[in-house]
């Protein structure tokens, strides 16, 4: 089906791009307004907001499918609904109930239809739900009112060349402290990945891996990604840590790979000294899907997985699999679709 917007959508990388609707309901007084929907991109909060001072905010990432008969269709937003709760929880703000967050979803991907990149293009409509703590403020406490609103844009693939292996460095800084903010996806684990993002494309890397901050022997995460990987006996590997962001993608493979693939899954520890485990290795997450990673750069030495230009074939049947499903031409495990 073709839309009747005019972009050239196998260009599409992965930049803002302004829809016409985005949607947004306030919080005051214990509890959640009705939301509606704006043309307006601009918010207009106070300047003690907490999300400007103390980082207290967090957000979603999560994407709209346009399928082969033209209609379109959102992969597990219950998910981020879910995990959206345990951002909130974890930096003391409201959460938005689940049938709240669907129904913002739903009714911003409806306003925007024609921006769903057409099947086949490989682009895909790309959410991004957020909450903030908005209102006068001043002290190290949670803000009197929050916003939440969820906006979108078509996007392409995240990293360059999409499902084309790229290599990735291992990172001196960490993303996340043991005990602190990691596993809830809120805006300061990303603020301190810039600087290490910076200086690993500086070197010539997509990004960086990052250990466990503890020990630095174990890898946490690709960027802002999980990792995983495929052992030379086949069995599909991705870490486990409190202070990894659990990535619905993830865990999306870890259940394809089991029951599509017939494969043997396992979440646990990576020793960044035992890479030689793995056949293959890929990044995974809503905006990077799958990236197939060809080396990964560890004291000045460059290990290589299946291939630095070819991806290999288990993760290519994952992430045909996965895709399948969501642009509906593979039957998804039931509730996965709405
Ligand atoms: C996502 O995969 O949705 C992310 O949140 C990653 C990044 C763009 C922040």
């Amino acid at each position: 089906m073709s839309t009747s917007v005019s972009i050239d959508w196998s260009q599409l990388g992965f930049s803002y791009f302004k829809t016409p609707y985005r949607y947004i309901a306030r919080w005051k007084d214990g509890q959640w307004n009705a939301g509606e929907l704006t043309e307006d991109n601009t918010l207009h909060i106070s300047e003690s907001s907490t999300a400007l001072h103390y980082g207290q905010q967090c957000f979603e990432g999560l994407k709209a499918y346009r399928t082969k008969d033209g209609s379109v269709q959102l992969f597990r937003p219950d998910q981020n609904a879910r995990r959206m709760h345990q951002s909130c929880d974890r930096v003391l703000m409201p959460r938005v109930p689940e049938d709240m967050f669907i129904d913002a979803c739903l009714q911003v991907v409806k306003a925007n239809l024609d921006y769903v990149p057409p099947y086949g293009t490989g682009a895909t409509l790309y959410l991004r739900p957020f909450v903030i703590g908005v209102g006068d403020n001043i002290g190290v406490k949670p803000a009197p009112e929050f916003i939440f609103s969820v906006f979108c844009l078509p996007v392409g693939p995240y990293f360059k060349g999409g499902m084309a292996p790229v290599n990735f460095m291992v990172s001196e800084f960490d993303r996340a402290a043991p005990y602190g903010t990691g596993a809830a996806k809120v805006g300061g684990n990303y603020a301190g990945s810039l600087m290490p993002h910076e200086q690993a494309v500086e070197q010539g890397f997509a990004d960086c891996i990052y250990l466990d901050p503890l020990t630095h022997t174990k890898i946490e995460e690709v960027g802002a990604a999980n990792f995983f990987g495929i052992t030379k006996d086949n069995e599909f590997v991705t870490p486990k840590s409190p202070s990894i962001l659990p990535s619905i993608t993830k865990y999306s493979l870890l259940y394809l790979a089991e029951h599509y693939l017939k494969m043997k899954v396992s979440e646990r520890d990576v020793l960044i000294d035992h890479l030689d485990e793995f056949a293959e290795a890929g990044a995974c997450g809503t905006a990077a899907v799958i990236t197939p990673i060809g080396g990964v750069s560890y004291k000045g030495k460059l290990h290589v997985f299946h291939s630095e230009t070819e991806v290999g074939p288990v993760t290519k049947k994952l992430y045909d699999t996965l895709c399948g499903i969501q642009f509906g031409d593979v039957e998804a495990p039931e509730g996965w679709l709405v």
